[in-house]
């Protein structure tokens, strides 16, 4: 039998491309399941497509073994981006795969001028990339979302600050990408 060697384990990052797309569905799927599709933050990335500048995979050569999206949107009347899904392949895990793709899409983002960044997910998974609960905002997902689950990082200073309205993807309010 083949010997595995060092180069087996090298994971290299990179935008995603059309070409991964049906890896990352992939890794989703087995990541999120079938209720994945009825989650208030899938209801919002139905509305257009994400930002595949903004989007990364991790690679173990031309595998894709962990991915993270940016999406386009708008909060009432305040441009912002929705990060989502970020998943890790199971025997991948454990390994800063999934806190490296979050560093490069959180810098892609600010490099771009993106001043605003929510999601869905656990705190103390993301807190450590700048995330804080969402509280005192009226801010309206298309689909109940559990408070301590909702949370925002400003890129700048007060991005949050006055932000208000439903949560919409920035296609459906006619600016898109
Ligand atoms: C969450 C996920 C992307 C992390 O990927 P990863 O490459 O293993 O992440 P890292 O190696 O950067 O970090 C691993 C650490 O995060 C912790 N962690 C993983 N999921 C977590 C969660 N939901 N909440 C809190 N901590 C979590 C791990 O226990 C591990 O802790 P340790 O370093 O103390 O052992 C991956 O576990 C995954 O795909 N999970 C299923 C999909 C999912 O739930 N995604 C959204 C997360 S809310």
């Amino acid at each position: 039998m083949k010997k595995p060697s060092m180069l087996s384990h090298v994971v290299t990052y990179a935008p995603e491309e059309p070409v991964h797309d049906a890896a990352i569905e992939d890794i989703n799927k087995e990541a999120f399941g079938p209720g994945r599709f009825t989650r208030a933050a899938y209801r919002i990335r139905e509305g257009g497509p994400h930002d595949r500048n903004l989007s990364f995979v991790a690679l173990n050569a031309d595998h894709v073994v962990g991915s993270v999206r940016l999406t386009p949107i708008r909060i009432g009347e305040t441009d912002a981006m929705l990060l989502g899904p970020l998943a890790v392949r199971p025997a991948w895990k454990k390994q800063g795969i999934g806190a490296a793709l979050m560093r490069a899409s959180m810098e892609a983002a600010r490099l771009a001028g993106h001043k605003l960044v929510i999601l869905v997910g656990d705190e103390p998974y993301y807190a450590p990339f700048g995330f804080r609960r969402i509280e005192g905002h009226q801010i309206h997902m298309p689909a109940p979302v559990e408070p301590s689950r909702f949370l925002a990082c400003e890129l700048v200073p007060h991005a949050l600050k006055d932000v208000e309205g439903k949560v919409r993807h920035a296609c459906v309010v006619g600016l898109c990408c």
